[in-house]
């Protein structure tokens, strides 16, 4: 016999950074942070994970091609969901698993994402984030969808996040253990359906510097990272929780931009210092900036990760078909591909 479990989890775009860990190893942050979840039918990863008795090693595919699962990451999310696994009965087929059966029943996993690996636009947080929750489906974790992501932030920081639809925040913690550094919903995919977003793929290059490694880097050697998350973020959390309850757009971009602009400064004050934008991105931001001046009161809110890849969030549709025009007038492809989404969930298929 076998048996298969499929999911689909979109990717997540943080509006308040993660960056930098308290703990390497368990994936403990050094500062909250809040982020929005995209719709999964563009910018997501399907993973199906199956058990047969047939199988003799935990095996993974990544796009197709074997990947190795010996990884510390992968090793630790198998270990955390095999540890809280359930029995499972079938009686018409014939399957019967018990609770420590899982122990020795080998895995297969293959997982597929539908944008570029490594540039820059969080695949590993779909990743991951997909990977736990069809696992934890197949092996029938009873645990609530908190405890699933703190398993999934063993993966990669920003994948706990990626468990939710909408609105999420992922809580720093306190404990030593990890266990409540898990992420949260601040509101759903409903609440707030007016934002679009817009992303420009500038390029799709694999990054030169890693989140984890340049992470590390900026907590060893930029004092503007000490700082930001002993004085900065704090306020800014509280400021964005109270945006995102009241839809305030014009809060929500000011500190969306000026957050993304820090983190990357944070980038540059780490020694070597870490340049993630290149020249279409500066481009980009100036023109955002202009644009929400010319207009008044901001109409788009723009956002960079680990890589030169803009976010862009228009305040509403209309906002974002005008912003759409502009970026193919200004930033014509192959400057830019774009494609636009909206805020979605995460689902078994
Ligand atoms: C800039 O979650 O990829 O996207 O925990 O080491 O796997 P690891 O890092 P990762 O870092 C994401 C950093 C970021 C900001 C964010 O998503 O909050």
């Amino acid at each position: 016999w076998i048996l298969m479990v499929t999911a689909k989890s979109p990717t997540n775009i943080a509006v308040i950074k993660y960056w930098g860990k308290r703990d390497e190893s368990l994936i403990l942050p050094i500062n909250d942070s809040i982020s929005v979840t995209l719709d999964p039918d563009h910018l997501c990863t399907t993973t199906t994970v199956a058990v047969s008795p047939s199988f003799r090693s935990d095996r993974m595919w990544l796009n197709g091609k074997e990947i190795s699962l010996a990884g510390g990451r992968y090793q630790n999310c198998l270990r955390e969901i095999r540890s809280r696994a359930s029995c499972f009965e079938d009686e018409k087929k014939g399957i019967s698993i018990r609770k420590e059966d899982w122990e020795n029943l080998h895995l297969h996993i293959a997982s597929y994402n539908n944008f570029p690996t490594a540039a820059g636009l969080a695949s590993s947080a779909a990743g991951f984030a997909c990977l736990v929750f069809a696992l934890g489906n197949l092996m029938c974790v009873k645990e609530d969808l908190g405890a699933i992501s703190a398993i999934a932030r063993q993966g990669s920081g920003s994948a706990c996040r990626s468990l939710y639809g909408g609105f999420v925040k992922w809580n720093t913690g306190y404990d030593v253990s990890g266990r409540d550094s898990i992420a949260m919903q601040l509101a759903s995919e409903s609440h707030w359906d007016d934002l679009v977003i817009i992303i420009a793929v500038v390029s799709s290059r694999q990054k030169e510097t890693s989140s984890t490694a340049g992470m590390r880097e900026s907590v060893e050697t930029s004092t503007l990272l000490q700082y930001r998350f002993k004085e900065v973020v704090p306020k800014r959390i509280l400021q964005m929780e109270e945006a995102i309850r009241n839809k305030d757009f014009t809060t929500f971009a000011r500190l969306t931009c000026a957050d993304s602009n820090q983190f990357h400064a944070v980038c540059l004050d780490t020694c070597p210092p870490i340049f993630y934008m290149n020249d279409t991105s500066h481009r980009i931001i100036n023109y955002m900036e202009k644009w929400n001046q010319l207009e008044g009161t901001p109409q788009v809110a723009y956002t960079f990760d680990a890589g030169p890849n803009a976010v862009l969030i228009a305040r509403n549709r209309k906002t974002a078909e005008a912003l759409l025009q502009r970026l193919l007038f200004y930033f014509p492809p192959p400057g830019a591909e774009l494609t636009s989404y909206v805020l979605g969930d995460v689902s078994i298929l």
